[in-house]
């Protein structure tokens, strides 16, 4: 039966409030069976989260795990591109949306599959220019509500969450999913270290159980000459960020050209160039993680 709320509407459908209870109660129970929900962020923007987050999901689905993605990034979302599944519609089944499908099997969703066009922006339409700030932030939080709780995920072995710069998303997601454990990345600058230690900080504030911290972007082999080149001057400093700030280290990417060009081919670099050194830094970020979280079946 429909909870009744005083000033609401209570006749059924249209009693908003009985809607969000029922979503909390398909929110807890999809969220139940997924075994680990690993959330990749930073604070920073362009340092590679997503790239980690396709990544590790192709890593994980080719050792025979059931793993989905979910894109927070609703404002620019790129976990679609990546994972080559742009061109899939989604269709409706038993309420729920059913999931882009990618490489391994791994189950996708992102704002990106529900934009008309290429060139379509995500338009947040405020009641007032006043209040739209307000207004963007809970429209994005029950779209990320939406996300979770509506979407056919199944049953998953890992759940991989792909959040957005800035630190506007995190505790939403926090709050939605509460047995969260992240995964930082930063790249070896101090740009970037300052805004990753607040972020950081932020997390633990929240009592989010973090695995560690992945440099990404470090270190550059030339391609003609074989030499190793640091791109970023505070090459090395990653382990001393995480001694100052209490967390792990989980392991350092080095940049290699190919990784970019896979994503733009919608192919997850892992699968093709596992044997490379970048290949091999995330199978190992990913095992760290397996290990964080307890997961020794395979
Ligand atoms: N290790 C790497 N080597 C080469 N290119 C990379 C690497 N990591 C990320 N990139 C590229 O850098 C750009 C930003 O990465 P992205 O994953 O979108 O970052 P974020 O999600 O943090 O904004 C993308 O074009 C991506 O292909
Ligand atoms: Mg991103």
């Amino acid at each position: 039966m429909a909870r009744k709320h005083r000033g609401i509407a209570a006749d059924g459908g249209s009693d908003i409030v009985a809607q969000v209870v029922a979503q909390g109660d398909r929110l807890g129970s999809r969220m139940a069976l997924v075994r680990h929900k690993i959330a990749v962020m930073s604070g920073k923007g362009g340092v590679g989260k997503s790239s980690i987050t396709a990544n590790l999901a192709a890593v994980l689905a080719s050792q025979g795990y059931q793993v989905g993605i979910l894109d927070a990034d609703i404002n620019g979302p790129a976990i679609a591109k990546m994972l080559g599944v742009r061109a899939q519609n989604l269709s409706l089944s038993e309420n729920a949306i059913l999931p882009a499908l990618g490489p391994r099997s791994i189950k996708v969703m992102s704002m990106d599959l529900l934009l008309p066009g290429d060139k379509t922006p995500v338009i947040w339409e405020a009641p007032t220019q006043q209040n739209s700030f307000v207004w963007r932030g809970t429209i994005e939080a029950s779209a990320l509500r939406e996300f979770l709780a509506d979407t056919a995920w199944g049953e998953l072995d890992f759940l991989l969450v792909d959040l957005p710069p800035g630190t506007y998303t995190f505790p939403t997601l926090e709050q939605l999913v509460p047995d969260l454990v992240g995964i930082i990345v930063t790249i070896p600058s101090e740009v970037s270290h300052l805004v990753v230690k607040r972020f950081i900080s932020l997390a633990q504030e929240l009592g989010t159980l973090l695995a560690g911290l992945v440099e990404n972007m470090a270190g550059y082999t030339c391609p003609h000459c074989g030499k190793v080149g640091e791109l970023f001057s505070a090459a090395g400093d990653g382990e001393r960020m995480v001694a100052e700030m209490g967390i792990s280290y989980l392991g350092s990417i080095p940049f290699d050209a190919r990784l970019s060009a896979s994503a733009d081919w919608g192919i997850p670099f892992a699968l093709e160039h596992g044997g490379s050194p970048a290949g091999q830094a995330l199978a190992h970020v990913a095992a760290k993680v397996k290990e964080f979280v307890g997961e020794s079946r395979r």
